[in-house]
């Protein structure tokens, strides 16, 4: 898919990887619509990109819808929507204040699964009604995953339920817009040096990146842009998910 002029979504877009893809994409071209819980790094994420900042907590439904209009009116129903919204607090499930309070893991998959659901929801329904492109499609989803679907550590039960969740879905989620010509995929990070890594690693520390078996070192959020682009201009990625982690595995 061409990416000049086109609309597209990013949730998550304030800070991490969801900053560094909004970043690339503006600078192929796209109209990009910046969407985050944190206003004021938004808005200066939406001022470097000169694209269009929307404050959001994507877990309140009546919000997301209002932040889809908005970014609608501005740029036209979106082709590509990039889900990088994610919360990561790790927790024990037995702790020294005993079992972990049941809000903790309802609160991870309220945001890191059920808002993903809601905006490819939203996103597959405007971009339904859009003319197909000459290769007939007519929309891509990106979901942001983890390895903690497939490896996840102590403390992240909630976490890895919730990425589960997300990896789950991607298949039956592609089977049925795909007759629309959506596609949907997913991206599987291990470990990147942002603010979520920090939230769940506490004991970061050199021998972390030495279990990485190439390269020995955190992924840098300019690498998962890359593989968003990619993903973007190789339409036979589909309904998959592909794990971006220099082969590490816990
Ligand atoms: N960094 C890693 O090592 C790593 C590994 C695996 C998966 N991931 C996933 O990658 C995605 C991006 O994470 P990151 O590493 O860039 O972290 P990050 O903390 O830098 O970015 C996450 C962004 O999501 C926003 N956000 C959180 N809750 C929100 C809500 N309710 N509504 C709107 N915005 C909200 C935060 O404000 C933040 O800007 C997440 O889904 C994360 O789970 C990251």
């Amino acid at each position: 898919m061409d990416l000049w002029q086109c609309p597209v979504v990013v949730t998550g877009a304030a800070s991490g990887l969801g900053a560094e893809t909004a970043r690339h994409l503006a600078e192929a071209g796209a109209r990009v619509t910046a969407i985050d819980i944190d206003a004021v790094r938004v808005s200066q994420v939406g001022e470097a990109i000169e694209g269009l900042a929307i404050p959001c907590d994507i877990s309140d439904t009546m919000a997301a819808e209002a932040a889809f209009q908005k970014a609608r009116e501005a740029h036209g129903p979106a082709r590509i929507l990039v889900n990088c919204v994610g919360l990561a607090h790790s927790q024990r499930i037995l702790g020294d204040d005993g079992p972990m309070p049941l809000d903790h893991f309802r609160r991870l998959v309220e945001v890191n699964l059920i808002s993903t659901f809601n905006m490819m929801r939203l996103a597959a329904g405007d971009m339904a009604k859009l003319p197909p492109l000459a290769n007939g499609e007519r929309g891509l989803i990106i979901f942001t995953a983890s390895i903690s679907a497939y490896e996840g550590q102590s403390g992240e039960a909630a976490y890895a339920a919730s990425k589960g969740g997300v990896v789950s879905m991607i298949l039956p989620a592609a089977r049925e817009p795909g007759t629309y010509g959506i596609r949907v995929v997913g991206i599987a990070p291990g470990l990147f040096g942002t603010a979520t890594l920090f939230a769940m690693e506490r004991n970061l520390d050199s021998r972390l990146v030495h279990a990485i078996p190439f390269p020995h070192r955190f992924g840098d959020p300019s690498e998962f842009a890359m593989l968003v682009i990619h993903v973007i201009q190789n339409v036979m990625i589909n309904g998959t998910v592909m794990r971006l982690d220099g082969g590490y595995h816990r």
